[in-house]
């Protein structure tokens, strides 16, 4: 059989690699995707040869990540639960996508990743290799009784393959980082009283110690996608790796919650999502001016449906596709630019702008003028409040 496995370079999918060719007598081929994890990667197909696969693919993703995944993500104003910017959620489909295609490229009929039982990334990677490769075999592992049981079990195991245990101590916590985000769980991070250590972000300062001075930058936005940064046109890819790095050292971006897992558990996660949480508000700004009331609100109403349809894993799904075309329908007017301040662990917007702003100063003014009559409202109020003075009535001549 052969089997293209999704491969890190790390202890557990080292040992995954040895295990599936021991197990299944199976050709192993890795594959590892580079989403933006800052990993280093140049040593990976080296170290997967030794480990026994027969090839090793290394892939770089990033601009079809930004461009196809995150940015129509952010486009829909994406945010599951109470502030969750979908990280993770949102790379999964992309790496299971290159997967599925190595595999058909390499006539193998089966593929393996390391995410556990327990968690969303298991569903995620799949429902994308059953959407693209209805017939395809998928080996996990941890699912599998016959895997190991334990650490200890593992590291014997590494130990009598000769796969080099890390030397560095394990982090008492596991991350997840891409262009977007970076995700902390577990670990010491499971007692959801435990603040995190202040040593684990990545991406941002601590607000506390980011710099005294305030930064303002400008985001110009075309139909919902950030195209431009302080005036500079720049491609998804470079834009987000830019605005990271200024948002990041002002420690904007970070958040600490319990969410809801596809599998039914509540889960504690610690976010840093620096351009991300930038881009979400300075888009916001620009649609507060440019898109129509009433497809603000569908839009609000239908968002919170996309991004849970993101975070369970169905991207490549009829349901998804069909409330993308929606929110990219919505986004059609959000063409502008919005002004945004950073400072210690703050993002505020300061200013919005756009040639064809719905807001209208002369309406909106409280000097007289601009086409709004206000004894229109008279009749407006009486109607609408007609009801409710029924309503009222007869609930007085009830009471006698
Ligand atoms: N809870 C987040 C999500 O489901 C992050 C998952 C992190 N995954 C990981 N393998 N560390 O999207
Ligand atoms: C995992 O369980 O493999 C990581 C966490 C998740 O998928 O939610």
């Amino acid at each position: 059989m052969k089997v293209v496995l999704a491969y890190s370079g790390g202890l557990d999918t080292s040992i995954i690699l040895k295990w599936l060719q021991e197990e299944y007598d199976a050709e192993v081929i890795a594959y590892a995707a580079d989403v933006g994890q800052e990993e280093e990667l140049d040593g990976l197909p080296e170290k997967a040869k030794n480990t026994g696969a027969s090839k090793c693919y290394v892939e770089d993703l990033r601009e079809e990540f930004a461009r196809d995944f995150v940015y129509p993500m952010i486009r829909a104003g994406a945010v599951y639960e109470s502030g969750y910017l979908l990280g993770t959620s949102i790379a999964r489909p992309l790496i299971a996508k290159r997967h599925i295609e190595i595999a058909r490229e390499q006539g193998a009929e089966a593929v393996a990743h390391g995410a556990t039982g327990k968690g969303n990334d298991q569903v995620r990677f799949e429902l994308t290799f059953y959407a693209l490769e209805p017939g395809i075999k998928v080996i996990a592992p941890w699912r599998n009784e016959g895997f190991f049981q334990s650490r200890t079990e593992m590291m014997q195991y590494a130990e009598q393959h000769g796969i080099p245990i890390p030397v560095s101590a394990e982090k008492p916590y596991s991350m997840d980082r891409n262009l977007l985000h970076i995700s902390y769980e577990g670990g010491v991070l499971e007692d959801p009283w435990n603040a995190p250590p202040k040593d684990m972000f990545l991406l941002t300062t601590d607000p506390e110690d980011a710099p005294d001075g305030a930064e303002e930058i400008t985001i110009d936005f075309e139909r919902g996608d950030a195209v431009a940064l302080d005036g500079e046109r720049l491609e998804p890819l470079p834009l987000m790796q830019k605005l990271n790095g200024i948002a990041g050292r002002h420690g904007v971006g970070r958040i600490d919650l319990v969410e809801n897992r596809f599998v039914g558990m509540k889960s504690r996660g610690v976010y840093e999502t620096p351009a991300g949480t930038v881009l979400h508000r300075a888009r916001e700004a620009v649609e507060q001016i440019t898109m129509d009331r009433e497809v603000l609100h569908q839009r609000d109403a239908i968002m919170p449906r996309y991004a849970e349809l993101v975070y369970n894993g169905f991207w490549f799904a009829p349901e998804r596709e069909m409330l993308q075309a929606a929110m990219d329908r919505a986004a059609q007017t959000v063409t502008g630019t919005a002004r945004v301040k950073l400072y210690k662990g703050s993002c505020t917007v300061t200013g919005r702008r756009a040639e064809r702003s719905l807001y209208d100063a002369d309406i909106a003014s409280f000097e007289a003028g601009g086409d709004y009559d206000q004894a229109d409202a008279n009749g407006f109020i009486r109607l609408n409040a007609l009801r409710l003075r029924v309503g009222s009535l007869k609930e007085q001549d009830a009471k006698g």
